[in-house]
C-alpha cells in the first residue's frame, strides 16, 4: 500500500520538475548507482536529471509529513515539543542553520533532505547563492516550493532525489545540510559519504539527527518509529563520528554527545 502511494507520488513528479542543470554534471556516480539499482528509478533527460524513487518506508507525503512540518516550522512549538515528547533541546538546530549566512557570493548549497524548508529561514531573499533543495518526497518538495515563494527565495531549486544516490557531480556544493534525515533511511553510512562526495574540498556538512545511544524514552520513541516507518538503522554517537570520518569529514563535532545532535565538520582537501 504504501509502496503504491509513493509509486504514485513519484509519478506525479514529473510535471513539476526543475530542469536547470546541475553544476558540472554529467553523469554522476549517484546516477551511476541509480541506474543500476533495482529498486530505483531515474528519468533520464539530460544532467538535470530528477531521479523517481520509490521508497515504502517515506511516510513524509501523507498526515504525518503534514504535522511534523506544521511544528518544526514554528521553533517555540518545536522546542516545546522536543522538550516534552522526546525529552530534547532543538535550538541549536536552529541556531546551525546560521551556516547559510555566512556563505561567499556565488556558493552553493545543497539541502538534503529539505523537507518542507525549515532551513529557508536563514536564506535572504537578496542572498546570492544556488540553494539546491533536495527532498524524496513531491509532498514535501511541495511545501518547500511554496515556503520559498512565500519568502520570495527564488535562488531555491527544488530537486526530487534520493540522498542515497544524489544526482550531482563531486565537489558540486560550498554547503551541505542534512537535518533529520540520516535517522530516516536504511542506511545512513550511505547516506553520509553521498552527500560528502558532493561537497568540495574544504566545505562544510551541518546537521542534526537522532542516535540510538539516547535517553531510555528516545529509544523506545525510536524504536516504536522505527516499526511504523518513520525511522530507518539510526546509529550511535559512535557510528556517526566513524560514518563522518570515512567520507572524509574531518574535525566533525557532535553536540550533545548522544540523544538529538548537532553534527558539524569540514571536506578534506585530500
Ligand atoms: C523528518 S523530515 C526532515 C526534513 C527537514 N530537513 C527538516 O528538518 O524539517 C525527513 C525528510 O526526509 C525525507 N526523506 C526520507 N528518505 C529520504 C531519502 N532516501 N532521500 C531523500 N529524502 C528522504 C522525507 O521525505 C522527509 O522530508
Amino acid at each position: 500500500m504504501l509502496r503504491q502511494a509513493n509509486q504514485g507520488a513519484a509519478h506525479r513528479q514529473k510535471p513539476h520538475q526543475d530542469r536547470r542543470p546541475a553544476i558540472g554534471a554529467s553523469i554522476t556516480a549517484g546516477q551511476r548507482r541509480l541506474n543500476s539499482h533495482p529498486r530505483r528509478a531515474s528519468a533520464s533527460r539530460g544532467p538535470a536529471t530528477i531521479t523517481a524513487v520509490s521508497d515504502p518506508k517515506n511516510l513524509c507525503g501523507g498526515t504525518f509529513g503534514a504535522v511534523y512540518d506544521f511544528y518544526i516550522e514554528r521553533e517555540p512549538l518545536a522546542r516545546l515539543v522536543g522538550r516534552t515528547v522526546w525529552g530534547i533541546d532543538v535550538s541549536a538546530m536552529y541556531a546551525s542553520m546560521a551556516a547559510i549566512t555566512q556563505l561567499p557570493e556565488g556558493a552553493t548549497v545543497i539541502d538534503v533532505p529539505c523537507g518542507g524548508g525549515v532551513a529557508f529561514r536563514a536564506l535572504r531573499a537578496d542572498q546570492q547563492v544556488r540553494y539546491i533543495a533536495v527532498d524524496l518526497s513531491e509532498e514535501m518538495l511541495g511545501r518547500a516550493r511554496r515556503r520559498a515563494a512565500g519568502r520570495r527565495l527564488s535562488q531555491v531549486e527544488t530537486v526530487a532525489a534520493d540522498m542515497l544516490a544524489l544526482p550531482f557531480a563531486d565537489a558540486t556544493a560550498d554547503l551541505c545540510l542534512s537535518y533529520n534525515g540520516l535517522h530516516a533511511v536504511p542506511d545512513p553510512e550511505a547516506a553520509v559519504a553521498e552527500i560528502a562526495r558532493c561537497l568540495k574540498p574544504g566545505g562544510e556538512l551541518v546537521g542534526s539527527m537522532f542516535l540510538l545511544d539516547g535517553s531510555l524514552r528516545q529509544r523506545f520513541l525510536i524504536g516504536r518509529g522505527q516499526q511504523r516507518g518513520e525511522f530507518g538503522a539510526c546509529g550511535t554517537s559512535a557510528d556517526l563520528r566513524g560514518w563522518l570520518g570515512r567520507a572524509g569529514i574531518t574535525e566533525a563535532t557532535v553536540e550533545p554527545e548522544r540523544g538529538f545532535v548537532v553534527f558539524r565538520g569540514r571536506k578534506n582537501h585530500l
